[in-house]
C-alpha cells in the first residue's frame, strides 16, 4: 500500500519559495507514495505538477456571508485542492478550535468532495497525568458515527517542532486506541519531529499510514528523502 507523505507548510513561503520548492521536489522524488503539500491560503491555486497533491491548512465552519477574514469550503474547492487539514493543534490553541467546529469542517468539506486530515494529540500535561486515552477518546467522539474511511494524523503536541518523538511503543498504543473506536478502515498519519533520520522506522516498522511533516518538509531534498523511506 502506497503511503500517504504529507508537507504542512504552516505560515512559510512566498510565490517564489514554492516554485522553487516544487521543481527542486520534483527533481528529487521517486518514491511511488502519495504526496501532498497543504500550503498558506494564498498558494493554492499553485500546482505541484500532477504528482504532488494540495492541501489546504483550514477551512471556515461557514459556507459563506459575512465572516471577514474566513475563507470557505468552495473556496478551497475552487483551487482544486484534493485535501484540507483540520483541528490542527495550533488552529485549537490558537482560533480557539472546538471539536465541534471540527467536526462541522469535517462535514462541509465531505460535501465539497475535498478529503479532510483531522489532527488529534495530547498535550504533555495531558500525558503526564495518563489522560491520554481519555483525551483522544474525547476528541474523536464526534466522528463514531461516520461509516466511511477517515484520515486522522496523530500529532502529540508536545512532539511538535520539540525534535522530541514518542516512543514506537507508544505511537503503537494511540494508533490502536483510535482504531478501536472504528469498525472501517481508518487512515492514521503520525506528525511530530518527522525528520529524514527517523521517517525510515515510523513508515516501516509501525502500524501508520503515512506521515505529516512540518519544519523538515520546508527542505525539499529532506521531504523527499521521508517520501522515499518506505
Ligand atoms: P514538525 O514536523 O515541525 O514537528 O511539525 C509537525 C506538524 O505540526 C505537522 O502538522
Amino acid at each position: 500500500m502506497p503511503k500517504l507523505i504529507a508537507a504542512n507548510f504552516k505560515m512559510n513561503g512566498s510565490f517564489s519559495f514554492i516554485e522553487e520548492w516544487f521543481n527542486a521536489f520534483n527533481k528529487e522524488d521517486a518514491s511511488s507514495n502519495e504526496v501532498i503539500v497543504a500550503l498558506p491560503a494564498p498558494y493554492l491555486g499553485m500546482s505541484g505538477n500532477g504528482n504532488v497533491k494540495i492541501s489546504a491548512q483550514n477551512v471556515s465552519t461557514k459556507e459563506s456571508g459575512a465572516y471577514t477574514s474566513q475563507i470557505s469550503v468552495s473556496m478551497i474547492a475552487d483551487n482544486n485542492v484534493s485535501y484540507c487539514i483540520i483541528g490542527h493543534s495550533e488552529a485549537r490553541e490558537y482560533l480557539n478550535e472546538s471539536n465541534e467546529d471540527i467536526k462541522a469542517k469535517y462535514d462541509l468539506l465531505i460535501e465539497n468532495k475535498v478529503k479532510p486530515i483531522v489532527c488529534i494529540g495530547e498535550s504533555l500535561e495531558t500525558r503526564e497525568s495518563n489522560e491520554t486515552f481519555d483525551f483522544i477518546t474525547k476528541q474523536l467522539e464526534h466522528f463514531k458515527n461516520i461509516e466511511d474511511e477517515i484520515t486522522f494524523a496523530y500529532e502529540p503536541i508536545w512532539a511538535i517542532g520539540t525534535g522530541l518523538v514518542p516512543s514506537d511503543d507508544d505511537i503503537e498504543q494511540v494508533v490502536k486506541h483510535i482504531r478501536s473506536h472504528f469498525s472501517q478502515t481508518v487512515k492514521i498519519l503520525y506528525g511530530g519531529s518527522v525528520k529524514g533520520e527517523n521517517a525510515s522506522n515510523l513508515l516501516n516498522n509501525l502500524d501508520i499510514d503515512g506521515v505529516l511533516v512540518g519544519g523538515a518538509s520546508l527542505n525539499p531534498q529532506e521531504f523527499a528523502k521521508i517520501a522515499q523511506s518506505c
